[in-house]
């Protein structure tokens, strides 16, 4: 076992470094043999987290560590769970084989996404014309939105029943407030809500103590983050973001982790860079380079289909991602996709008015006029997706890699060279 390894101690977290779909959920799967626990913090079902084991599976709410039987799985305070798909997802995962029973708790203080939230997402946007967001449309914002309003429904509540049921009543109406009257069958909602609360009742725990009490006994725990820094609320390109906090406070918070407890946080980052959803992205490629790379990479939406904009790796995203989570290593993923570009670029500056900025600006009107600086990198051509060792790489991939880890002044501890478990370098 390489020391990246033996580096991430008892509790380590996995967090997107750039626009999300970096492949969090590639190395949550392959990290998972070595913890006990593995617990998602942060966002809903907005993520999609495929895993090739080599059939592919996309998890959207239940953390990726599910296909290791005997492994514990937590949905965190800081998610907001949409009850259906996460009931589906736990349906595909028995008919594939995988038993989840008893291997999955969800925190009591979760908060719940309704019907009505996708729908009041869909209307905020519909209402923003040129300006829309491209949300994932699974109702993350207004659920968010409840939550700091202090109306949200959280997971305990659906336990007795009768006071759900009224408190989604008075929100729903109060969505119709702001919104005008639209149609919504809230009857039908609330008797598949009936059935689900039973069926969810042995998984609904106070879930930031249990994790404190496995540690407690000795287990480990590896915190699944979901999106990407710049998605983040506050960090990220708003207002093109999500609405939780993906970086490192937030997926603590979203699980109950003391800071000071954490020894070790991974970086994901793409040798490339993607975007899905409206918003900046001053690397990216608008030619058939693109297209190519996006082709390459199957850059395509885990959650909603949607093609991915693709771009140059961005050093300026990947050094102001570092600063704020502190990655302790970080996982450079789909090297492999850029086998046969003959010259890759870097942005390394940006630049405004002629003068450099010193890290990614709030204003979104200065974004919209930057100089990007740019270096080139010789490309190769030889097929990587088999190698195991760091040093059998390609002379011109080793270069390109070492150069990133210069620019982020992070260590690489692990490469990605294709989608499967197996096809991951570790130094
Ligand atoms: P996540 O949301 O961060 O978990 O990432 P997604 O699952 O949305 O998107 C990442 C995609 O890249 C998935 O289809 C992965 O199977 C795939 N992937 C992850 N790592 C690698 C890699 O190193 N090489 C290649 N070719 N594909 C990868
Ligand atoms: P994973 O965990 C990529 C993007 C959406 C949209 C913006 C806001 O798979 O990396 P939302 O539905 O959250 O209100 O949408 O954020 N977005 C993601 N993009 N990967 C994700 O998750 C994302 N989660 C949200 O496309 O631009
Ligand atoms: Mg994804």
């Amino acid at each position: 076992m390489s020391q990246v390894y033996e580096n991430l101690g008892k509790i380590s977290m996995i967090l997107g470094s750039q626009w999300g779909d970096e492949g969090k959920g590639k190395l949550v799967d392959i990290l998972s043999m070595k913890f006990d626990i593995i617990a998602r913090s942060t966002g809903g079902a907005n993520a999609g987290h495929t895993i090739y084991i080599p059939e592919k599976h996309v998890f959207h709410l239940i953390p990726s560590g599910m296909m290791h039987e005997g492994k514990l799985c937590v949905i965190g305070n800081g998610v907001v769970v949409h009850i259906p798909t996460l009931l589906e997802e736990l349906d595909t995962l028995e008919n594939s084989g995988i038993s989840t029973e008893r291997r999955l708790k969800i925190s009591d203080r979760a908060h719940i996404v309704l019907d009505y939230h996708k729908k009041v997402d869909e209307l905020q946007e519909d209402s923003k014309g040129g300006k829309k967001v491209g949300t994932t449309k699974r109702g993350i914002g207004p659920a968010y939105t409840d939550k700091v309003r202090r109306n949200g429904v959280r997971m305990h509540e659906l336990l007795e029943f009768d006071k759900f049921e009224a408190k989604v009543r008075e929100n729903l109406a109060l969505f119709k407030s702001f919104y005008g009257d639209f149609e919504y069958d809230l009857d039908a909602e609330l008797a598949q809500y009936k059935e689900y609360a039973e069926r969810l009742r042995p998984m609904i725990a106070d879930t930031s103590t249990y994790l404190h009490n496995q540690l407690a006994e000795g287990k480990t725990i590896l915190i699944e983050g979901a999106n990407g820094m710049m998605l983040d609320i506050d960090h990220g390109t708003y207002p093109f973001v999500t609405s939780s906090n993906a970086t490192v406070g937030g997926a603590l918070a979203g699980c109950g982790i003391p800071a000071l407890k954490l020894n070790s946080c991974i970086g994901i980052m793409k040798a490339y860079t993607t975007r899905v959803g409206a918003g900046p992205f001053p690397s990216e490629l608008h030619d058939a380079l693109g297209e190519q790379i996006r082709e390459q990479g199957g850059e395509y939406g885990a959650t909603t289909g949607r093609p991915r904009r693709c771009g140059w790796f961005d050093a300026v995203v990947a050094q102001y991602s570092c600063r704020i989570s502190g990655y302790s290593t970080v996982n450079l993923t789909k090297l492999d996709v850029l086998t046969g570009v003959p010259t890759l670029k870097i942005a390394t500056s940006y630049s405004h008015n002629g003068e450099k900025l010193e890290n990614f600006p709030a204003n979104l009107d200065i974004l919209d006029n930057i100089e990007v600086e740019y270096e080139d990198h010789e490309g190769w051509t030889e097929d990587i997706s088999e190698i195991k060792d760091f040093d059998d790489l390609p002379e011109n991939a080793q270069k390109y890699v070492k150069r990133i880890e210069e620019l982020i002044e992070t260590p690489i501890g692990f490469i990605g060279v294709g989608m499967k478990r197996e096809q991951m370098i570790d130094r």
